[in-house]
């Protein structure tokens, strides 16, 4: 009965995953280790925490001798890690944070498994979860395929680069079993209100600017966060050791066409006047280094494991606009605090 280690469940896309994970495998223990940042919230896993198979610790992978005594207690056979600091624009203020959880919390991963592993490792399984910005910006043409060269160019995206090739060393120096993904932005339920999507419903439904960095222009591929989990599940249980993975929605948006469709879809939800939230449009300050284009080519994982999204970007948006005006505790709960110190200091 395999024991299944997921980091950074707490937060927006390892929740899902989580959930995804108790409810289809029952016969697994999940075991959810989380420092619970600000980003962690156990509230995302409600409907789950008392179920048989679900155990929560609490621990930080900056800390080898948590990870020690959390891996001699479960013995998991398969990690699947996805805690991370993961806003670029808290990566642009505070760059040693990422440094330290996203590279070295990684590499006190990799250790703790190998620790734990050793030589042995038939049915044993290290997961990374990696992201798109690692191959850096596009032009208005072409797409990110696995061979594409790394250039990170946020710290948020150099740290994960950094995660990346650590987790590949340790496949041909240890012959640690590995797989990685790189993905692209994800939407959906829970998302923290300091990332584009979740931010521009949250000022829509208080009726506050709607702060789009530069020109608008820029162009990110969205993916609904149940189909990266459905992604990850898939590649978790017939992916090749030592492979990499794209995953991507081939939904590509610019910010601006974006926050309009939010605007509008907002404006149906609350019975607003058509057209009015768009008047909140706010154009601000550029973010430094801002990637012009993230584009997927996720052929690789169709092709070789037959997995494909699941819903169109328009329902998936209105499905996510639903859930924010639906869940007002949850959104008030996690603006409240540190997001207020946060949200001044980013918007003044
Ligand atoms: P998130 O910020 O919502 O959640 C991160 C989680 O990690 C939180 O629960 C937090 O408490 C936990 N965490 C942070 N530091 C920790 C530490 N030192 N020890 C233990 N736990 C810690 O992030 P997310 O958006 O859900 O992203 C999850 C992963 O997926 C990240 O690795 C990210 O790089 C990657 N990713 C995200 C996206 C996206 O669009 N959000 C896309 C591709 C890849
Ligand atoms: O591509 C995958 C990545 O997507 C993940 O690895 C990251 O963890 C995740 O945060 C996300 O990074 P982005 O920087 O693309 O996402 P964010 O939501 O911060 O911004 C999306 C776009 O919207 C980007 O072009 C910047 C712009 N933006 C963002 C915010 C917060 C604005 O115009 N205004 C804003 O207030």
């Amino acid at each position: 009965m395999p024991t299944i280690l997921i980091t950074g469940g707490a937060g927006f896309i390892g929740s899902h995953l989580v959930r995804r994970f108790v409810h289809h495998y029952p016969e697994y223990t999940i075991v959810n280790l989380d420092a619970l940042t600000y980003a962690g919230n156990l509230e995302n896993l409600r409907d789950v925490e008392h179920a048989p198979n679900y155990r929560f610790e609490r621990a930080d992978i900056r800390d080898p001798q948590a990870l020690a005594d959390v891996f001699n207690r479960f013995k998991p056979d398969g990690v699947i890690h996805l805690a991370a600091e993961s806003h670029v624009d808290r990566s642009i203020s505070n760059p040693i944070a990422f440094v330290e959880t996203n590279v070295l919390g990684t590499v006190n991963l990799l250790n703790a498994a190998r620790n734990l592993w050793g030589d042995d490792t038939s049915g044993k399984r290290f997961y990374h979860v990696s992201t798109d910005e690692v191959y850096g910006s596009l032009g208005e043409e072409g797409y990110f395929t696995e061979e594409t060269r790394y250039d990170p160019r946020s710290p948020y995206s150099a740290s994960k680069a950094a995660s990346d090739h650590f987790v590949r060393a340790y496949f041909h120096t240890f012959n640690l079993p590995v797989v990685l993904s790189n993905c692209s932005n994800n939407y959906g339920p829970y998302h923290f209100p300091e990332k584009l999507i979740p931010l521009m419903l949250k000022n829509i439904r208080d009726e506050k600017p709607l702060p789009v960095y530069g020109d608008g222009q820029y162009t990110r591929d969205w993916l609904w966060v149940k189909d990266h989990a459905s992604a990850i599940d898939t590649i978790f249980h017939k992916g090749r050791n030592g492979e990499t993975y794209n995953i991507g929605g081939n939904n590509e948006w610019k910010n601006i066409d974006l926050v309009e469709t939010l605007c509008d879809i907002m404006d149906e939800f609350l019975g607003r006047e058509p057209g009015a939230s768009r008047k909140l449009i706010t154009f601000v300050k550029d973010r430094p280094g801002h990637d012009r284009r993230y584009a997927i080519d996720a052929s690789k994982l169709k092709n070789e494991l037959g997995w494909q999204p699941s819903i169109h970007a328009e329902e998936g948006f209105r499905e996510t606009a639903k859930w924010y005006l639906e869940n007002e505790e949850w959104l008030l709960r996690v603006t409240s605090g540190e997001y207020q110190l946060y949200y001044a200091q980013q918007y003044g």
